[in-house]
């Protein structure tokens, strides 16, 4: 099926620039890859249009036509959790349409990654959460730990929650989020034993933060689509 949803570790830990460095690596390899992002907060008004950092960047870096109200349907401008603006705008999340949206996306594309919406146990709605969305799609997932003090336990918590779903980490990227963690190698060292899905890579601390660059240190061939977590 060859669509992979990018979770990660808390919110502004590099799941956008991890989501658009796999988009840049496919799109390396000759194909025809896009992105998703079905729920955005912190969205504001560009030539008439709500739009999020996070679509536009996904848009930017993919070689397909995206359309915005395709692969992010649901925009709401606070940056707030999701499910506290559905509520406010008494409005509900429509999985079928994610669901629709991804088919048709599936038709034009080789890869697809869809970013949620800050860490795994995030609520979308008042009555669906991240899990479930994942559970609809039926895709497997990509865990970013960004990497900083406090990542261990995180980490650990979203990959139980992860297999406690019985869903599927195909693999998962440490992204020096903070260039100052102290101990980082021992940090990393530790995950990497610990997780047995298998790391895609390292992503340094690059100023200026550039996909391009940042999917040269990620490696695709190690995805694994049946891994076991621990
Ligand atoms: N490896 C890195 N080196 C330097 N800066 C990075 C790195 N990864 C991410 N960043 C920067 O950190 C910030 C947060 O990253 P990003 O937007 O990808 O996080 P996120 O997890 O998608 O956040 P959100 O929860 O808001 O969607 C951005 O400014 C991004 O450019
Ligand atoms: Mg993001």
């Amino acid at each position: 099926m060859n669509t992979y949803f990018i979770t990660g570790t808390d919110t502004h830990i590099g799941k956008t620039a991890i989501t658009c460095s796999l988009i840049a690596k496919y799109i390396s390899k000759g194909f025809r890859v896009g992105g998703m992002k079905p729920i955005a907060a912190g969205c504001y008004i560009e030539d008439g249009y709500l739009i999020s950092d996070d679509v536009r960047k996904i848009i930017e870096v993919s070689n397909i036509d995206l359309n915005l109200d395709e692969i992010n349907p649901y925009r709401f401008k606070p940056p707030i959790a999701p499910h506290i603006s559905f509520k406010k705008n008494k409005s509900e999340i429509d999985i079928r349409l994610i669901q629709n949206n991804l088919l048709s996306l599936q038709k034009e594309t080789d890869y697809i990654f869809i970013e949620g919406v800050g860490g795994y146990a995030v609520p979308l709605s008042e009555t669906i959460s991240t899990a479930d969305l994942i559970d609809a799609l039926n895709i497997p997932v990509i865990l970013v730990v960004g990497m900083k003090l406090g990542c261990i336990n995180h980490a650990l918590l979203t990959i139980e929650s992860i297999m406690h779903r019985k869903q599927n980490i195909c693999g998962w990227v440490a992204n020096r989020i903070d260039q100052h963690m102290l101990a980082y190698e021992k940090n990393f060292s530790f995950l990497k034993e610990r997780i047995k899905a298998p790391c895609l890579g390292e992503v340094p601390y690059l100023n200026n933060f550039n996909p391009h660059i940042a999917s040269k240190f990620i490696d695709i061939s190690k995805l694994n689509d049946k891994g076991d977590a621990f």
